[in-house]
Parts: structure tokens; C-alpha cells; sequence
């Protein structure tokens, strides 16, 4: 094993965010969270930017969905994420917080409000919307007032993933590339060249 001052699968992900920028769809990824039955539950969320400086990743989350209680009642989640132009996968796992208005770290709330800022203003909304999952009832009106981009809705929240294992999968090259990544108890990344 190779200790690596900087994680440089952190610096892959920036490449491969940076080299596939024309594909809106590079910026999704999909993650996973436990359910309270022990099941895992999988969906596509937006990239929304690393914390800071941090390897943590971040997504927004109506507050009142099942990820969101999922991750609240099991904070282990993975990701997994793949980058078309480049056909390069990273898979992500690590423990996860749903950041509200009164909970969470203070660089997390602060990346909340700042997120919360530069959505559009259809995404905002929908955070306006009635309970996600809750059976459709067209008596529950959807409110017209337009969001405060100042002041973010209760129901939103961000998830802050914090990656403890990476595992990155270069498909181009032949034969194909994978290292794995781990984060030790004194907060240094490991890193090793697997066979695919
Ligand atoms: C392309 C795409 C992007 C999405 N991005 C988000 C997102 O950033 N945040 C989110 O909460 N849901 C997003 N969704 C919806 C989720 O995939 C999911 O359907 C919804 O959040 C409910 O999931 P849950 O019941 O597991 O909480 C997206 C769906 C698609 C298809």
C-alpha cells in the first residue's frame, strides 16, 4: 500500500468531473442507503460540489423523503457514479448527515444556504411541494409563490457524504485501470492498484 499525502482519487474526480463538463449528466450520481428493513434503496441525485476544501460530497434532499430518514436512522451510503465521455466509475462509500436549518456542522449549513442560493428557482420550488411519496391528492394545492433565495425552506436539506473507500475503474486502456482507495484511522488515504 502506498500512503498518499493528498487523496488523489479526490484529484481523478475533479479531472473527470472537469473532462466530461458537456454531458449535463455527468453531474448525477446515483446512491444508496439502507432502509430501516435492512433493504438498500438506490436513487440519481445531483452532484451540488465537494464541501470546501473536504472530500465530502454533497446533494440536496427534501428533509421529509425516505433518504432522508434513511440516512438519519443508518448513516452508511454509497454512491456510484459514472462519467460517459471518459468511461471511468467511482464508487463511493462512507457516512452520511442530512443537514437541516438547525442541524449539522457549520460549514455544511452554510454550504445549505449557499446551495440553496444558486438553485433555480423551479428546483426551489419544488421543495414546496406536498410530502414526497405520499399518494397523490389533487386536493393538496401546489403553492404559486415563488421561493426566497435568502432564506431556505425548512423542508430542504443537503446530504453531506464522507467518503472512507473509493474505488475508481478506468475502462479506456487496455487492460483496464482500478485502484481502491481507504481512509485510515488517522485520516490518511490509502491507495492501491487492483487488478479490474
Ligand atoms: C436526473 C435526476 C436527478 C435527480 N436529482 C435529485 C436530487 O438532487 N435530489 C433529490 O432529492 N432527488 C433527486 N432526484 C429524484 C430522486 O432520484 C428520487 O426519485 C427522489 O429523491 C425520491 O427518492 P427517495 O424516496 O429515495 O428519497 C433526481 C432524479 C433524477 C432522475
Amino acid at each position: 500500500m502506498t500512503a498518499t499525502a493528498e487523496p488523489s482519487w479526490r484529484a481523478s474526480l475533479v479531472l473527470a468531473l472537469y473532462r466530461n463538463r458537456h454531458v449535463a449528466q455527468s453531474r448525477y450520481l446515483q446512491l444508496a442507503t439502507v432502509r430501516r428493513d435492512g433493504r438498500p434503496a438506490n436513487r440519481t441525485v445531483v452532484f451540488r460540489g465537494f464541501l470546501g476544501d473536504s472530500d465530502r460530497i454533497t446533494a440536496v434532499t427534501d428533509l421529509r423523503s425516505a433518504k432522508a430518514q434513511e440516512i438519519q436512522a443508518s448513516p452508511w451510503a454509497a454512491a456510484c457514479w459514472y462519467f460517459p465521455m471518459t468511461r471511468e466509475q467511482f464508487r463511493l462509500s462512507g457516512r452520511a448527515v442530512v443537514v437541516g436549518e438547525a442541524s449539522g456542522e457549520e460549514d455544511a449549513r452554510r454550504a445549505r444556504r449557499d446551495i440553496w442560493r444558486e438553485l433555480a428557482e423551479a428546483t426551489r420550488h419544488s421543495f414546496t411541494w406536498p410530502t414526497p411519496g405520499e399518494p397523490r391528492n389533487p386536493s393538496v394545492p401546489f403553492v404559486e409563490t415563488p421561493t426566497d433565495p435568502e432564506a431556505p425552506l425548512e423542508t430542504f436539506g443537503l446530504i453531506v457524504l464522507d467518503p472512507v473507500e473509493v474505488d475508481h475503474l478506468e475502462l479506456d486502456g487496455n487492460p483496464q485501470n482500478r485502484w481502491l482507495y481507504h481512509r485510515d484511522d488517522a485520516d490518511r488515504w490509502l491507495a492501491r492498484e487492483v487488478h479490474p
